[in-house]
């Protein structure tokens, strides 16, 4: 029998939760309206002319949303939405399948798409241009080749790094969304509507509050709801107030930006270890034991957002906002 470690365990429940508190119309969907009237338009058009969506391409950082997008246009344009993902799909065959078993107008989401081995991505290729695959059968010079007709689908990709898909597969998505970070003013109505999901109580101010720390990503405000709410109980306050949130986000170390430990570390490295950049990725990871995809993925997109730290073609560099934001005084060097 499979034993989950603790940590498994709560994992488990983060997918449950995650899962509940996931909105499953566009109506639901809070922010990102750009994305959301032009999808709008796509899926109104399809409809008319009676054909599969077009290729969509998700992309942007770690919980904005992507899942959930994909999930939303499957129910919105009435179609099964079939789920894998890029690390997932091992050969040709893999692929191959799940492909041939789609009903026409499906939707295949393809999360981490940028993780896709080539043999894989060469099957996508026709599979999307021409709602065909061809097939090796046998080896050596018995070898032939098939032909195998599909239903005609819709591909949904997801990435969280746009920059490592190639350029022939970018090409096939008729349609590509970057999500956005979201406004204090959505974090807090997701957070209003999470709230009312889980049952927690908490007053306007207090999510406004908490929004602030939340990193302007849906999914981090979700987890923070539940602190501060196991927070409050343990206080004994029936509702969540800025008092608790605050309480709480200074015990978690993060701070009114939305910074944690590990953001602070990364740009005091950059600043103590490099005199605030321009240093590479890998030397940041080197000297905060931190790995690189992670810098990429988590923190720095939300640095760059926040103007603390840009991206120069010598690497990355330290603005004066990081500076004061962690109360250093930059050194001007003094030209004579
Ligand atoms: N626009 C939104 N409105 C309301 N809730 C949202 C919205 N976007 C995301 N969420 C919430 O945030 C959670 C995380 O979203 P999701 O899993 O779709 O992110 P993702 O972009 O796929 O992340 P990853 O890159 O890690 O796969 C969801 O469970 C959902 O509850
Ligand atoms: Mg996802």
């Amino acid at each position: 029998m499979k034993s989950f470690s603790r940590s498994d365990n709560l994992a488990e429940t983060e997918i449950k939760i995650e899962n509940t508190l996931r909105p499953r119309k566009l109506s639901e969907y809070v922010g990102q309206d750009e994305v959301k009237l032009n999808l709008n338009y796509l899926i109104e058009a399809a409809k008319i002319r009676k054909e599969p969506l077009d290729h969509v391409l998700l992309h942007g950082p770690p919980g904005l949303g992507k899942t959930t997008l994909a999930n939303i246009i499957g129910n919105e344009v009435g179609v099964n939405v079939r789920v894998t993902s890029g690390p997932a799909l091992e050969k040709q065959g893999d692929i191959a399948s799940i492909i041939t078993n789609l009903k026409e107008n499906d939707i295949l989401f393809i999360d981490e798409i940028h993780r896709l081995k080539p043999a894989i991505e060469e099957i996508l290729y026709s599979a999307m241009e021409d709602y065909a695959i061809d097939l090796v059968i046998g080896k050596g010079p018995a070898a032939k080749t098939m032909r195998l007709k599909l239903p005609r689908f819709t591909l949904i990709g997801a990435t969280t790094k746009m920059s490592m898909l190639s350029s022939p597969l970018r090409d096939r998505f008729g349609a590509v969304y970057r999500l956005q970070f979201y406004s204090e003013d959505h974090i807090t109505e997701i957070l209003m509507r999470s709230s009312q999901l889980l049952n927690v109580r908490i007053s306007e101010p207090a999510a406004r509050l908490l929004a602030r720390s939340s990193r302007q990503t849906p999914r981090i405000a979700n987890r923070l709801l539940k602190r501060v709410r196991d927070f409050a109980m343990v206080e004994g306050n029936l509702e969540v107030n800025e008092k608790s949130v605050k309480n709480c986000m200074s015990t978690l170390g993060i701070d009114e930006l939305g910074l944690d430990e590990g953001d602070r570390q990364i740009l005091t490295a950059i600043i103590e270890k490099f005199r605030g950049g321009p240093v590479g990725v890998s030397s940041i990871a080197a000297a905060t034991s931190e790995d690189e995809d992670t810098i990429e993925d988590v923190y720095e997109p939300y640095l760059l957002q926040l103007g603390m730290m840009e991206r120069t073609s010598r690497g990355r560099i330290v603005t004066e906002r990081g500076y004061s934001h962690l109360g250093f005084v930059i050194q001007k060097e003094v030209s004579k």
